[in-house]
């Protein structure tokens, strides 16, 4: 046998390989150096129980060691995720919300200041129809998200506008769930652009802000899925949000939290969204149901979570695969952010480039309501301007609670007059002024944590005194009217006083109306609102109306763009304006008296909670079914204010050379716009169709399908639009056979300028009825 005979350095060389594979094997796994196998694997119970939920909420007993982190990484910011340093795993930030990034401003010792823009509310910036500029308006408020150190944004809030009244609905888009999840999916890609993440929110059935953490939403399926789900499933499928966040309500009794059929079945196996969920702040009961439904991460973080998911990890109540998976969705999540990516942010976001972003997408989602004998845009004439209204010196950027932003400042409605160069009256502007002083010295001062989150008290208007009024109509021009609403999360509005105008308000209206009109000069009504209010009992007074929405920190520049016209009104509405409160067929399930005292503090925690059987705060019944918005209107023949899909312009449009095109299962349909009148404008072009009788579903009298907006057509200018959908957009939900069904039948493509007024029909023939998808039993 021969004797192998190894030289010294040979086996020095065998002993560095050794001692380096056994460093390797010893080494603690590295997040993004190493397989996530590897990281997880190396993680304890108690890490992995800490990954589950957020570190904590200012103000709130933290679950773990690293107290107040959300408040070191960014002050104001909602919450954060649980570093675990030794595996390489810092904490990601996320804050909110829909109308711009909400963080702290002033931070202790540190003489900067963290301003975010405050951009108009999601009302307004669906009124645009405009996904592009919705898009680059997206692209803005990530950009600050990035540059302010953020890692998600969590918006957009994205719910039906089911009732009038819900309070949060400034946040939500519309009443159609079309326009819902098309404006969503654009706010979600321009944000994701800047490669920060965004949360789409609250899903799903979150349209009560009374007893929100406790309300039953019942829900029949095929509303689930036609209403309230679609637009969730458009935003899912055309723009992949980095995480979604699920609601506080509970969906035919089940938490929408510890729901595995909408959380997993068809978030993720039917749309094929891969992110993370997260719960709403404190929302959901049972900590371990919610993991197991695919709510994998539960914010803000609770001590009793910990121990809970601790505890049943060790006793396997929770599975590890289970816990696992949502921990590689964090995982995930973490290492495409910013922080673990170490992006450097400048904490100087260009504030000014992006409030010119905030005046041009406001100006773009006014919609014009009446414009009798061309009131605007105002003359060259126009010089001397007496504003009414206490909302017209304290215009109403945007709605309150976690969707409102921090700002540097808000432009009134009579400082973006003054500077586009208008004289407002002093006598007038000073009386408003005292009053509003006097009456702000009356109210008690709210000093709990919980202050800012409260809704603005309103100011009971005033009605000006016949000297007020006679000097007005004396020496100036024109009237304007603001009418102005505030409303925010916690609370629901009412119908007095707020839905309808309150007794002053009429009064205002009618005196200012009356003195002006009788000198032959024209007043002007602007809507200072973020939800839908009474119109048909006064809308005939005034000469004009703007619905001027809550438009951001540029407010009052871009409602002086549009009323001296160097903007062209083209918004058109996203919600229908009934005659009354109790004309939609929701109101009769929707929670009607609500006290001031409604804010409960024991309803922000749900853990514990008594649930008592009180209609329409403990439950909710959705009896309207599909019904919601105009497919209500229409399908009952019930006359409206303003329908859905409305705004004036102050030019005039063409519809002609109308053509349908059918290749394979999708639908393209072009029409010629073109400007005829005086002004450029641009035009937001609709297209509804309206589906034969069938033996599956009962169906509206049309549904929007598509929908888009021409660029500025000059006088004269034309421009072709392209309207495309599929088969699959015409399917009904058929809730016995649980599958999605597009009937035979003769159908009608209409293309308009609102709901109510179509330009072009193209008709179209389908011949087979068709199975376009079976779905999980769900709801
Ligand atoms: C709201 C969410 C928000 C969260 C964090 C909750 O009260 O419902 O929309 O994102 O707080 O601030």
């Amino acid at each position: 046998m021969r004797t192998k005979i190894l030289k010294p350095g040979t086996i020095s060389c065998l002993i560095g390989l050794l001692t380096a594979q056994l460093m390797f094997a010893q080494e603690t796994p590295q997040l993004g150096k190493h397989p996530m196998e590897s990281v997880i694997n190396a993680m304890t119970i108690e890490e992995k129980a800490h990954l589950l939920i957020g570190t904590g909420m200012a103000g709130m007993n933290s679950n773990s060691s690293a107290v107040g982190q959300t408040q070191i990484l960014v002050p104001g910011s909602a919450g954060t995720t649980y570093p675990i340093p030794r595996l390489g795993i810092p904490s990601i930030v996320l804050a909110d919300g829909p109308a711009g990034l909400r963080i702290a401003p002033l931070r202790d010792h540190d003489p900067n200041t963290y301003y975010c823009t405050g951009f108009p509310v999601g009302s307004l910036l669906a009124s645009t129809w405009n996904t592009e500029l919705v898009e680059n308006t997206g692209k803005a408020m990530g950009n600050e998200v990035l540059e302010y150190g953020v890692d998600v944004l969590l918006a957009p809030a994205m719910n039906i506008h089911r009732n009038p009244l819900c309070g949060r609905n400034f946040e939500y888009y519309s009443e159609d769930p079309v326009v819902t999840g098309k404006i969503a999916a654009a706010m979600v890609k321009g944000i994701q652009s800047n490669g920060v993440g965004t949360s789409i929110k609250h899903f799903a059935a979150n349209n009560q802000e009374t007893n929100r953490m406790n309300n039953d939403a019942r829900v029949a399926p095929r509303a689930m899925r036609e209403i309230y789900l679609k637009g969730f499933e458009i935003a899912v499928k055309e723009a992949q949000p980095w995480t979604v966040m699920s609601s506080y309500n509970y969906i035919n009794g089940i938490y929408t939290s510890e729901n595995k059929t909408l959380l997993t079945d068809i978030l993720r196996q039917e749309w094929g969204f891969k992110g993370v969920v997260m719960s709403d702040w404190l929302g959901g009961k049972h900590t371990v149901a919610q993991i197991e439904a695919g709510n994998d991460l539960l914010q803000p973080g609770q001590a009793y979570q910990y121990e809970e998911l601790v505890t049943a990890l060790k006793n396997g109540q929770l599975s590890m695969a289970d816990a696992n998976i949502s921990i590689a969705r964090i995982l995930e999540l973490v290492v495409r952010s910013p922080r673990f990516n170490k992006y450097s942010y400048s904490n100087k976001p260009d504030l000014k480039a992006h409030a010119d972003v905030a005046r041009k997408s406001a100006a773009e989602g006014m919609v014009l309501l009446k414009n009798d004998n061309a009131t605007l845009p105002l003359t060259v004439k126009t010089k001397n301007i007496a504003a009414f209204g206490i909302t017209s010196y304290d215009f109403i950027a945007g709605g309150t609670g976690s969707g409102d932003v921090n700002k540097a400042y808000t432009i009134s409605l009579t400082d973006g007059l003054k500077n586009a160069g208008y004289r407002i009256d002093k006598t007038i502007s000073s009386t408003y002024a005292n009053y509003r002083l006097e009456e702000l010295a009356k109210l008690p001062k709210d000093e709990s944590p919980f202050a800012q989150f409260m809704p603005k008290k309103p100011i009971e208007e005033i009605v000006p005194s016949t000297e007020l009024l006679d000097h007005a109509v004396k020496v100036n021009d024109i009237a304007l009217i603001t009418i102005g609403r505030s409303s925010g999360e916690f609370f629901d509005r009412k119908v007095d006083s707020d839905f309808n105008l309150s007794e002053n308000e009429q009064k205002l209206i009618n005196v200012v109306c009356d003195a002006f009109q009788k000198k032959g000069k024209k007043v002007i009504v602007i809507l200072n609102i973020g939800g839908v209010i009474e119109t048909a009992s006064w809308k005939s007074k005034p000469d004009a109306i703007l619905l001027a929405g809550q438009a951001g920190q540029e407010a009052g520049n871009a409602v002086a763009d549009a009323l001296y016209g160097k903007t062209n009104p083209s918004g058109k509405l996203t919600d229908t304006y009934p005659m009354t409160y109790a004309d939609a067929w929701s109101s009769e399930n929707f929670p009607k008296v609500i006290s001031d005292n409604q804010f409960d503090m024991s309803m922000i925690t749900s853990t514990g909670m008594v649930k008592n059987e009180k209609r329409n705060i403990d439950y909710t019944v959705y009896a309207e079914g599909i019904y919601v918005g105009y497919r209500y209107f229409e399908k009952f023949n019930i006359p409206v204010s303003y329908p859905f899909g409305y705004g004036l312009s102050y030019t005039s449009f063409e519809y002609s050379n109308a053509t349908l095109i059918e290749n394979n299962g999708g639908y393209s349909a072009t029409v010629t716009i073109k400007n005829t009148g005086k002004y450029p404008g641009k035009e937001v072009v609709q297209l509804y169709v309206a589906a034969p009788e069938s033996k599956y579903a009962d169906k509206p009298v049309k549904e929007l399908k598509a929908f888009a907006k021409t660029a500025v057509l000059k006088p004269g200018e034309s421009e072709t639009i392209t309207l495309k959908y599929t088969k699959a957009d015409l399917a009904s939900f058929n809730t016995l056979e649980q599958a999605w069904i597009t009937d035979a039948g003769k159908y009608k493509a209409q293309i308009g300028a609102s709901s109510v007024d179509m330009k072009v029909e193209l008709p179209f023939e389908i011949s087979n009825t068709e199975w376009m998808e079976k779905v999980n039993k769900a709801f």
